[in-house]
């Protein structure tokens, strides 16, 4: 018996340091301390052992009992270290290795040539004026002195809305009347930025949606030079000190007179290139002095207040200024392409 005793001593000990998680310890545990493990149930079989010997068995078993039990708690403790240094070298961070790069958003190039333009003009005055991008008939052509035959309203170029008379503005000149109702009869120097619609085939140089910049100036002494002062100095702050610019007759039936502005092309300084189509100018903006009956309609007496507006297109501008070839990038969505405006 106490043979028996050393041997199951000899094999739990030996078991132990084969237990290597929380569940085979347990296991272990229950084979051999436990109410129904090997020493226990030995140290039952009391009665079977000699009267001379008992004493001495009792004694072995307790020690037995003792030792084997400080062993489970010693092996238990070195498996919960090890189970957690395991975890720590597992989640371990290489504090050597290379930082990885966040990915930076930046500014679409329409919004940066929209912020840039905006800022000029609120320098010199200008306030930002915002108008819907869906509007009636009336605010988009019939109060821009454009009756219903006028040709610039062909169907072709216009999406209209299901609801009879309503459509997606076709130039940001529909604000003009807007901004001219909420003023008058309060001077006016506003900017009119947004987004204008044509339903127009997609090629590289037409997109069936593109901003528009529009200014408006009305008050009671302004004449075409205020214009030509206003437009020539944004040029020269957007451009560049050393262009040179021009203007040249031409017709919007909301103006009179009208005009465009070109500016001296980048490219070739004047000299004559593919860009500029050998005429060594660029035409960037539309202007003229606010049409009287365009006043009438915004509740200005022509008699007594004159004003003049302009209408540029930040995506013309933005391609003009960074040579780029084809519209269609603006809305393509090619990071490429976006990335490097930022
Ligand atoms: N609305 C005109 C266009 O879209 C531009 C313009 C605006 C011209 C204001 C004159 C005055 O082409």
């Amino acid at each position: 018996m106490l043979q028996e005793l050393d041997t199951i001593q000899v094999a739990a000990t030996e078991a132990l340091t084969n237990a290597t998680d929380a569940e085979a310890l347990e296991e272990w545990y229950r084979a051999t301390l436990g109410r129904k493990g090997n020493v226990q149930q030995l140290s039952r079989r009391f009665g079977e052992v000699s009267a001379e010997e008992r004493p001495l068995f009792g004694k072995r078993v307790n020690e037995i009992k003792t030792a084997l039990q400080q062993a489970f708690d010693e092996r238990s403790a070195a498996v919960k270290r090890e189970h957690i240094e395991g975890l720590i070298a597992a989640d371990a961070l290489d504090v050597t290795l290379p930082g990885r790069q966040p990915r930076r958003g930046a500014l679409h190039p329409s919004t940066l040539v929209l912020r840039r333009m905006t800022r000029i003009f609120g320098d010199m005055g200008f306030q930002v004026y915002r108008s819907p991008d869906v509007v009636t008939d009336e605010y988009n052509f019939e109060w821009l002195n454009m009756p219903p035959e006028h040709p610039a309203r062909d169907m072709q170029d216009t999406f209209y809305t299901t609801q009879e008379n309503v459509l997606l503005r076709t130039h940001t000149s529909a604000g003009q009347v807007m901004a001219m109702r909420e003023y008058h009869p309060e001077p006016i120097r506003v900017i009119l930025p947004g987004m204008c619609y044509r339903n127009e085939q997609i090629t590289a140089r037409s997109e069936i949606q593109f901003h528009q910049i529009e200014g408006l100036a009305v008050g009671t002494d302004i004449t075409f030079a205020d214009l030509k002062g206003t437009l020539t100095e944004f040029a020269r702050r957007f451009f560049g000190r050393d262009r040179e610019t021009r203007f040249r007759a031409s017709y919007f039936p909301f103006t009179e007179p009208s005009a465009e502005m070109d500016v001296s092309c980048m490219l070739c300084d004047g000299a004559g290139c593919k860009l500029c189509k050998n005429t060594g100018w660029l035409e960037i903006l539309g202007c003229g002095m606010v049409h009287p009956v365009v006043l009438r309609h915004g509740g200005y007496d022509p008699d007594v207040y004159t004003g003049f507006a302009f209408g540029s297109g930040p995506e013309r501008i933005a391609m003009l200024r960074y040579g780029i070839e084809d519209i269609r990038y603006f809305w393509g969505n090619d990071h490429r392409f976006l990335e490097q405006y930022s």
